[in-house]
């Protein structure tokens, strides 16, 4: 099935006011790309998840084609500036040999005399993959002389790795500092799904947030105020709002120092005329483990020692409805404990839902990824993001220090 794209773009198509790489002529130049390949591995260090790996392709197949000489970096892991084996970049080195068709040269390090020679000896179109730049405690530090080693490998620098844009460390702020920098083409989707549609939304515009804490997305439901049509509350953060209205909600999660939090944002929004809707059931049980005796009931019936683990039948029917005539969609955060399969069915039944609006629908990253990928639904959705805090961050409408340092086009 092909990505559905059904709403033109139009409103954020010039949101992104940075350079990008088709901005440099690559032709014979080192072109070193930061991306993100932190993918999981298993116990036999093979690559689970690849789609961070793929979604940089572009970037890099574009560098071949323009005859750079590519240079690839990224992180793995928080091996904390020591040398851990089971952390090293090789597996990645071998997925991306096979997804480029082509051979990528493993250095064994990430700065250093080798490094340098492979560099030195490469020709149009090679590809080099760096060992894990958090081997090194200066990618960490943002240290100034790490940089300055990384950047002397380099003629142009280019910020592919948006999932780790909101992170000061010397791959993402230190490097640009010392040569030519621009946006890959993700980091730049990124920008425009997160930041442009967002910003500038085809109306009606909906926002659909789950995920355990109301502490993890106030922020962003402090920068949807005044842009968003509807807010869909569920997962476990619907219940400090459920009892910030005065209601018991048995052993749910509860942020206790966020209740006066919720019930600000909640008046906040309905003062503005922004629909605001919660979990109206919900499945419940006493323990968060597989085989646990369940129930379905009204949320506002939680007995006390059980606690809401999903939404229910009733709250799909109401979320479904809600965003039937949206036209962009936002979703952030799994409606409930979707790893076990009895509260994984409000998850997956909005996931089908939002895949079925005709409208621009954008997933943030994370869990809800992972979400979506598990309803099988994936290729329905306008655009999913790479990235989790990174994300998130943007949502807040936060500027991240990696987009932040690449050079603006009337510079
Ligand atoms: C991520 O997976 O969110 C990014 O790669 C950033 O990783 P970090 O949280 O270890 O900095």
């Amino acid at each position: 099935m092909a990505k559905k794209n059904l709403i033109d773009p139009v409103p954020f198509r010039n949101v992104f006011n940075k350079l990008t790489i088709e901005d440099f002529n690559l032709k014979g130049k080192r072109v070193f790309i930061r991306a993100d390949f932190n993918v999981p591995l298993d116990d036999n260090l093979m690559v689970t998840d690849d789609r961070r790996i793929r979604s940089t392709l572009p970037t890099i197949n574009y560098a071949i084609d323009e005859g750079g000489k590519i240079i690839l970096c990224s992180h793995l892991g928080r091996p904390r500036g020591n040398r851990e084996p089971r952390l090293s970049l090789a597996p990645v080195a071998k997925r991306l040999q096979r997804l480029l068709n082509k051979e990528v040269i493993f250095a064994p390090d990430c700065v250093g005399h080798q490094v340098e020679t492979l560099v030195s000896k490469m020709k149009e179109g090679d590809v080099i993959l760096l060992e894990n730049l958090r081997f090194n405690p200066g990618e960490e530090e943002n240290n100034l002389e790490f940089s300055r080693a990384l950047a002397s490998l380099a003629d142009f620098y280019i910020n592919d790795a948006f999932g780790t844009a909101h992170r000061a460390h010397a791959s993402i702020v230190g490097v640009p500092k010392f040569v030519p920098a621009a946006a890959g083409f993700l980091l730049k989707k990124e920008i425009e799904y997160l930041r442009g549609a967002i910003d500038n939304p085809v109306r009606p515009f909906v926002a659909i947030l789950g995920g355990a804490k109301v502490s993890g997305k106030i922020n962003v439901l402090e920068n949807l105020v005044g842009k968003v049509d509807k807010v869909l509350i569920g997962g476990g953060m619907a219940y400090t709002f459920i009892k910030a209205m005065g209601y018991e909600v048995g052993n749910s999660i509860v942020e206790e120092d966020m209740l006066y939090t919720a019930q600000r944002i909640r008046r906040k929004l309905k003062e503005m005329g922004i629909k605001f809707y919660l979990p109206v059931d919900c499945v419940i049980a006493q323990s968060v483990e597989i085989g646990a005796e369940t129930k379905i009931i009204p949320t506002l019936e939680i007995p006390k020692g059980w606690s809401a683990l999903d939404i229910g039948p009733a709250t799909v029917k109401l979320f479904s409805e809600a965003i039937q005539d949206a036209k962009t969609i936002l979703w952030n955060g799994p409606m409930g404990v979707f790893e076990i399969d009895a509260f994984s069915r409000g998850t997956f039944a909005i996931a089908h839902a939002i895949s079925d609006a005709y409208a621009l629908t954008i997933v943030g990253g994370g869990d809800t990824d992972l979400a979506v990928h598990r309803a099988g639904v994936s290729d329905a959705i306008s655009f999913i993001s790479t990235g989790g805090g990174a994300a998130l961050q943007l949502l807040e409408g936060k500027e991240l220090p990696g987009i932040a340092v690449l050079a603006n086009r009337e510079d």
